[in-house]
């Protein structure tokens, strides 16, 4: 089930925010993940967890929970979609610009939502360490 606040005017995003919004990639949870991150957002109280599956310092898998609005679900998609396949070395080099790339961008009051997800991917990445 995908929790979306109320303040959340769906008008306001791209189309792209809203096809992730609508159709999420990697959301789950990994049951024998080799690392889990999580974050908060104190700006809104946001949660994430991401879990990780790694090979050879390769991520092999990647899902993402969240209890987030439909930016932070979108960017979550665009960090699990991002990260996966890559050296645990490519992925520490993901930035906030690069996924407000290819979102298109958010509104202003929806930046901070774009932390979540790289936090957490940090945090897991910590944890695999
Ligand atoms: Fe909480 Fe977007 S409003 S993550």
């Amino acid at each position: 089930m995908i929790l979306v606040s109320i303040s959340d005017k769906m008008s306001m995003y791209t189309k792209k925010v809203m096809e992730l919004f609508r159709n999420p990639k990697n959301m789950g949870e990994i049951e024998d993940a080799d690392a889990v991150g999580e974050a908060g957002n104190p700006v809104c109280g946001d949660q994430m967890k991401l879990f990780l599956k790694t090979d050879d310092r390769r991520i092999t898998d990647v899902k993402f929970q969240t209890y987030g609005c439909a930016a932070a679900i979108a960017t979550s998609s665009i960090v699990t979609k991002k990260v996966k396949g890559k050296k645990i070395e490519e992925a520490l080099k993901l930035t906030k610009d690069d996924i407000l790339e290819d979102l298109g961008g958010l509104p202003e009051q929806k930046v901070h939502c774009s932390f979540l997800a790289l936090e957490a991917l940090e945090d897991a990445l910590d944890d695999y360490k």
